[in-house]
């Protein structure tokens, strides 16, 4: 039954999901083919260019409000059924969110995502991805949309790990990151040059009555 679910899956699910078990993120080097890579790319650049993303804002509810001192990037929401590309992406993170719902009895219900979009000069300052007033965020995943990224280029995902040392991940294109939400700060260092992502969270039910 198991082999079955596998082989519908992304290949380097397994390894994630161990990534995670082990020492709570995961960094796959290579996880999008590349066509998928140029086409989320161009969806994002078109999108940016018909002025359809919006200045980020921090925090959640009535509380939230853009300051570019601590992000500066401009985001766009993905929906289903929005474009080709992105039912696919979507398509290997549920892929991914049943994976830990087995491996992990997590109950992840839904994978929200957006595309992000850091013109040069800006950055997101150090912090943890879940909400005081909301904890469904559970796990959050970022694929990152950049050809040929240089060291130079600057823009590394920051992240400090429990035994007070960081690394720092460059944004290259179709790469991935995958870590706990409540568990791990990070910041987006200063990108010299437009640096695009799509950045998604998978989120537990929340405590709300309905
Ligand atoms: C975020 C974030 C990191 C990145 O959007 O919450 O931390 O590498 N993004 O884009
Ligand atoms: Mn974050």
């Amino acid at each position: 039954m198991r082999a079955m679910h596998i082989s519908s899956e992304h290949p380097q699910i397994p390894g994630i999901v161990d990534d995670l078990a082990n020492q709570g993120w995961s960094h796959q080097a290579i996880f999008l083919p590349e066509a998928l890579t140029r086409a989320l790319a161009a969806e994002c650049r078109q999108r940016a260019e018909q002025g359809e993303l919006a200045p980020a804002a921090v925090g959640r509810g009535q509380g939230q409000e853009v300051r570019e001192g601590i992000r500066g990037d401009h985001i766009l929401w993905i929906e289903p059924g929005q474009s080709e590309a992105c039912d696919h992406y979507l398509a290997l993170m549920d892929g991914l969110r049943e994976a830990l719902n087995r491996d992990f009895y997590l109950g992840l219900e839904d994978f929200e995502c957006h595309f992000a979009r850091y013109p040069a000069g800006t950055f997101y300052r150090k912090h943890l991805d879940r909400f005081r007033d909301d904890d469904r965020r559970t796990v959050s995943a970022i694929i990152y949309l950049n050809e040929e990224w240089a060291a130079q280029d600057g823009g590394e995902l920051r992240i400090y790990l429990a035994d007070g040392s960081e690394r720092d991940i460059p944004p290259v294109g179709g790469s991935l990151v995958v870590f706990m939400s409540a568990d791990l700060p990070h910041e987006v260092l200063m990108a010299h040059r437009e640096r695009l992502s799509v950045t998604g969270w998978f989120r537990r039910r929340g405590n709300d009555p309905f």
